[in-house]
């Protein structure tokens, strides 16, 4: 039973049954726009992350509807037709040629033709199908940054010359980088030969990783004054590592050291010049990179479960209160008691045509039934039957409120809608 049309932020979709998979649950996220909520731990953290781009060289764009054309997720940023990401059991999808962007690059090629300035900063809900553990949710926030130089506008037409006199006027920093990969991967990350001189690749990659060390460094010096860092007068140390995404080319990652161990940060490279061409403005080059904001948010707020952001407790929300006019006041969130833990197994046999088997819908089928009232779900048990060939599997959910303790009844009366929804939409049979 699948209506006709969506409306989603008040415009109308048609739907097509073959493809539309957003559940209920996750519609009525697209409304919330946690990253615009003032005082909000999302919204701070862009704020913060805005503040080290600064205006006009860089405008921020914090109001694009979440709702993209396929083309604009995934077309025109270079994935194949085989991309796994495109598959609708990652993907939320409204029919074939429209779905709910997963990243906010989805917004590159519009800004790369239209930004009236030489930089910018998206930042926006993204939506990914996943599993259910405290650090993922189907709806998270992303903010995008992009900065380019036109050949035709920069002195003499000379790129090398004015990337480099940008890169001079950014400010230093006192932070330990390992940066030990060359520039450019033959077959991983080439140089874009066709359209870039080495030279110039190299100049806007400095650029780049200078400007994202400064991000990362704001950040950190953030977390530290909310009381997140142990490691006192300790100069912050980072590296750069090779990533592949299919729209940059060199393209890396940006890891911290943090805690005892390299955490990831973000994703960033030279821009794919057939972006810029496809958008009109094939005399520029650039950079790009995506950060994801509630990552950032639980280090800087020290934030143990990503289900709080969406919490409407003023336990939580109450404890960021007046924050966003003064980050001076920006401190550690203090967890309200933690709830007893309730593990339920669910076993059964899959149905027919269980090639199809994907985890991800059974995470949400999971969601749908229970709300924000699980805390992970995990694969316990595997078995193929060795007469018959046919698969069971058995998962173990985690039944844990934020707010309050679970009744041992009410508890049960889930687990009990969760499987028949688990019989009823993926055809499975309990064992
Ligand atoms: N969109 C990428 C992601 O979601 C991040 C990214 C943005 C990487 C821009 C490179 C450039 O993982």
């Amino acid at each position: 039973t699948i209506p006709p049309t969506v409306t989603i932020n008040s415009k109308t979709y048609p739907t097509d049954p073959k493809w539309f998979n957003i559940s209920p649950s996750v519609l009525a996220l697209t409304s919330r726009k946690l990253h615009l909520q003032r005082d909000h731990p999302v919204q701070i953290t862009r704020q913060i992350i805005e503040s080290v781009f600064p205006s006009p060289t860089y405008r921020t764009y914090n109001d694009f509807d979440p709702v993209v054309s396929t083309h604009e997720n995934f077309d025109s940023l270079g994935f194949p037709p085989d991309h796994p990401g495109r598959a609708k059991s990652d993907t939320y999808y409204v029919n074939s040629g429209t779905l709910l962007r997963t990243h906010t690059s989805a917004h590159e090629a519009q800004l790369f033709r239209a930004s009236e300035s030489p930089g910018y900063l998206i930042s926006a809900d993204v939506y990914r199908r996943d599993e259910v553990d405290r650090s993922h949710y189907p709806v998270f926030h992303q903010m995008e940054g992009a900065r380019v130089w036109d050949r035709t506008k920069v002195p003499g037409g000379d790129i090398v010359a004015a990337v480099k006199k940008d890169l001079e006027e950014l400010p230093g920093h006192d932070m330990l980088v390992e940066d030990p990969n060359p520039p450019f991967h033959e077959e991983r990350n080439p140089l874009q030969s066709g359209h870039h001189r080495a030279e110039e690749a190299e100049v806007v990659g400095r650029h780049l990783k200078r400007s994202l060390e400064l991000m990362v460094g704001e950040i950190f010096r953030r977390v530290k004054m909310a009381g997140g860092v142990d490691e006192d007068g300790e100069p912050l140390k980072v590296r750069w590592v090779e990533a592949y995404f299919p729209f940059t080319s060199p393209s890396w990652e940006l890891e911290v050291w943090y805690q005892g161990e390299w955490l990831e940060v973000l994703g960033c490279g030279v821009s794919q010049q057939q972006i810029l061409i496809d958008a009109g403005v094939p005399e520029q080059i650039g950079w790009a990179f995506g950060i994801g904001l509630e990552r950032i948010a639980m280090l800087l707020f020290r934030i143990p479960d990503i289900r709080l952001f969406w919490s409407s407790d003023e336990r939580f929300l109450g404890q960021f209160r007046g924050v966003s006019d003064d980050l001076g006041k920006l401190k550690a969130f203090v967890p309200f008691s933690k709830h007893p833990a309730c593990y339920k197994d669910v076993s059964f046999w899959l149905g027919k045509g269980s090639e199809e088997w994907h985890e991800n819908d059974l995470m949400e089928v999971v969601r749908d039934e229970c709300g924000d009232v699980v805390e992970d779900v995990k694969c316990a048990d595997k078995f193929t039957h060795p007469k018959t060939g046919r698969r069971s599997l058995c998962y173990r959910i985690n039944y844990r409120s934020l707010e309050r303790t679970l009744r041992n009844d009410e508890t049960n009366e889930i687990h009990a809608r969760v499987q028949r929804a688990l019989v009823e939409r993926l055809g499975v049979e309990i064992r």
